[in-house]
């Protein structure tokens, strides 16, 4: 059974909602545009005392020198300033259709100064529509609401209503019992079902989790000021929600399933969707996906088949293919069929189609009489564009009814704008002249402030810890020796937790998945030799020794910790007996000056060495604005 909970009431006071009760909120109704010409209207809001949101905007776009003109006394007429448009310009106006138009105030101006807004020809001086603010309106603004309340498993501070857009509930604790708990908002004096779910601060929108006293910050309907919804799209009839930033719609059609995935995404990023591995659970193992992704170069999309058989990027195990692997790699057919992909404004849309029944054995069928478990990651395609980690995945499972009556469509329009990364953790620096002996083991990669948050935007699930940092920098001078101690794991049958220490002069390692042609031509320094036939075989793997993260531990979390310090103290250490592999590393007059340390498995998972004649101690920091530059 389903229990619905209604965790969070927002009970905004009456003045700072819309006055369209049912609609999304979208801060302070100012008013409706009063209509003159040029098909001028639209509704008028007020986000937060310097944001403004037009709803149905209309305008023609044929005035010759019309502007959103706004001015603190009388009415509309010369004595005025203009208000930039959406995009902060000053160009006179074009044609906007049913448009969602938010502008900013200029410096200095705060709507609740504000007298009226106009479309305003300046060269005619004349009015096309307009909306007087009333006389003694307060834009919505940092206000506070009541604790969260009502049930014992739910306490906080007061929440805090930061602007129109944002949510701050401070010191949230909640138990995560609930079932189907979300943060819930709506309006009037009590929660009910009447209202809308929002996504966590995360983003998506599944059950809540546990929170001990943790400040959430939550974002309404209403994007915070830097964005803007985007350009309303033709949606297929059924579609679903997967997370703030993604969403799927489909439509059934005779022995044909055609989809079209939407996600706001960078340009560097991936999107999988399919059917789980399993019949009564979404499951990544087992499971048959479309990668997709936009190559911007070519403007095509490509929706590729894929066979999910390890957690892991497709690597070489004992000469067999395993984890994420496209099935034409695997001897299959690529079963989908592409036919639109654009990407705009940090969008990026894809439609593509397939048999619902399997087109050969590496595929899975797409079931009509019951729900179908999907399975669905985003996240960074590495430099041979092969999909690398994901950093967004649903925690629970997702299932689809494909032909529902009506169709299942809980999709809201997306909003368009620069996605922030957090700052990336600092890189250490093992520099000392002293050390000769360096440990390395494993440990995760650490989310958007680790790895992905360095230059070389690599994004594995694993990284080289070199003693005890998160794949630093080191420092070898030529002509002397020194011992690399390896604990990465050494059983060749895994996909995922073998790896051998390689020094390589280019920067990316994962050697073992490439061709025979591209191992000879990479330069690698110090933990290969080749066999008899030819091939390079790796020496350097040890016992496995490798931090994880702590049971119930959520590694979607690990952009929470600002240091690497931190997010080092919340893993646990797991390490098998047995005496490290001994890599000896002997610089020499040959080697370039930057090389690199990485897995002969996987790529991406390492760091920097810089090879020097006499140790230098801010090497790294001209080395780092040389890597940027
Ligand atoms: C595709 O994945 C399934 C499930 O993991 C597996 O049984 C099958 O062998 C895979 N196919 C190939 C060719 O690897
Ligand atoms: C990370 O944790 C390990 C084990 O507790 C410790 O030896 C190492 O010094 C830590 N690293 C940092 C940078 O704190
Ligand atoms: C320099 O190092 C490379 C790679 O480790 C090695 O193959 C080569 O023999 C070394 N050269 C000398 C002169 O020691």
């Amino acid at each position: 059974m389903i229990t619905l909970c209604f965790l969070l009431l927002i009970a905004v006071t009456k003045d700072c909602v819309s006055q369209d009760e049912d609609g999304p909120y979208r801060g302070k109704f100012i008013g409706k545009l009063n209509s003159y010409h040029h098909q001028v209207s639209g509704e008028v809001y007020a986000v937060d005392d310097f944001t403004i949101l037009l709803v149905n905007f209309n305008y023609d776009g044929t005035g010759d020198d019309t502007f959103f003109w706004a001015g603190d006394s009388g009415r509309p007429g010369p004595q005025g300033f203009i208000v930039p448009n959406e995009y902060g310009r000053t160009n006179i106006l074009e044609r906007y259709y049913n448009a969602e138009v938010r502008l900013a105030v200029p410096e200095g101006k705060r709507i609740s100064r504000i007298k009226w807004l106009a479309v305003y020809d300046i060269g005619s001086q004349n009015t096309f529509g307009d909306v007087y603010v009333p006389d003694d309106f307060d834009a919505p603004a940092e206000r506070a609401i009541g604790p969260l309340a009502g049930s014992p498993a739910v306490s906080s501070k007061p929440v805090r209503l930061l602007d129109a857009s944002t949510i701050l509930i401070p010191e949230l604790r909640y138990d995560g019992s609930g079932e189907e708990v979300y943060f819930w908002v709506g309006v009037g004096p009590q929660p009910s079902s009447k209202g809308e779910k929002i996504p966590d601060e995360y983003g998506y929108l599944e059950p809540l989790r546990r929170y001990a006293g943790e400040d959430v910050r939550l974002a309404l309907g209403v994007p915070p000021a830097p964005r803007r919804p985007a350009a309303p799209r033709a949606r297929l009839p059924h579609c679903r929600q997967l997370h703030r930033d993604l969403q799927v719609s489909w439509e059934v059609f005779g022995n044909q399933l055609t989809l079209e995935v939407a996600a706001r995404m960078d340009e560097d990023e991936y999107v999988a969707f399919g059917i789980s591995g399993s019949d009564s659970a979404s499951r990544m193992l087992g499971a048959d996906v479309a990668v997709l992704q936009y190559d911007a170069a070519q403007q095509r999309g490509l929706a590729t088949d894929y066979n999910v058989t390890a957690a892991a990027p497709c690597v070489q195990v004992l000469g067999a293919w395993r984890g994420v692997c496209a099935d034409a790699v695997l001897g299959g057919l690529d079963s989908n069929q592409v036919f639109g992909a654009r990407r705009e404004d940090g969008l990026t849309v894809i439609s593509y189609r397939r048999t619902l029944a399997a087109a050969e054995p590496m595929d899975r069928d797409w079931a009509l009489d019951r729900p179908v478990y999907v399975v669905w990651a985003l996240g960074r395609l590495d430099a041979a564009r092969e999909p690398a980690f994901h950093r967004l995945y649903p925690r629970h499972d997702v299932s689809l009814r494909l032909t529902q009556d009506p169709p299942d469509n809980d999709c809201v329009p997306f909003t368009v704008g620069s996605r922030s990364a957090p700052p990336p953790w600092e890189v250490a620096e093992l520099f000392d002249p002293a050390l000769r002996v360096f440990t390395f083991r494993l440990g995760p990669a650490g989310g958007a402030r680790g790895l992905a948050g360095r230059p070389l935007r690599h994004s594995p699930p694993l990284a080289w810890y070199v003693n005890g940092q998160l794949a630093p920098d080191l420092q070898l001078r030529r002509g002397l020796q020194y011992v690399f101690k390896v604990y990465g794991g050494n059983d060749p049958h895994s996909a995922t937790e073998y790896h051998p220490l390689i020094v390589t002069a280019e920067p990316l390692g994962g050697l073992e998945r490439l061709s025979e042609l591209a191992q000879r031509q990479a330069r690698v320094l110090a933990g290969v030799h080749y066999t008899r036939r030819g091939r390079l075989a790796p020496t350097a793997a040890g016992p496995l020794c490798m931090a994880r993260h702590a049971a119930g531990a959520d590694r979607r979390r690990d952009d929470d910790y600002g240091t690497f310090r931190a997010f080092n103290r919340s893993l646990q250490w797991q390490c098998a007996a047995g005496a490290p592999a001994e890599l000896l590393v002997a610089p020499n007059t040959t080697w370039p000056d930057r090389v690199y340390y990485q897995s002969f498995t996987h790529a991406g998972m390492g760091g920097r060495i810089y090879v020097v004649d006499k140790h230098r101690r801010n090497i790294g920091r001209t080395g780092a604005a040389a890597a940027r530059a």
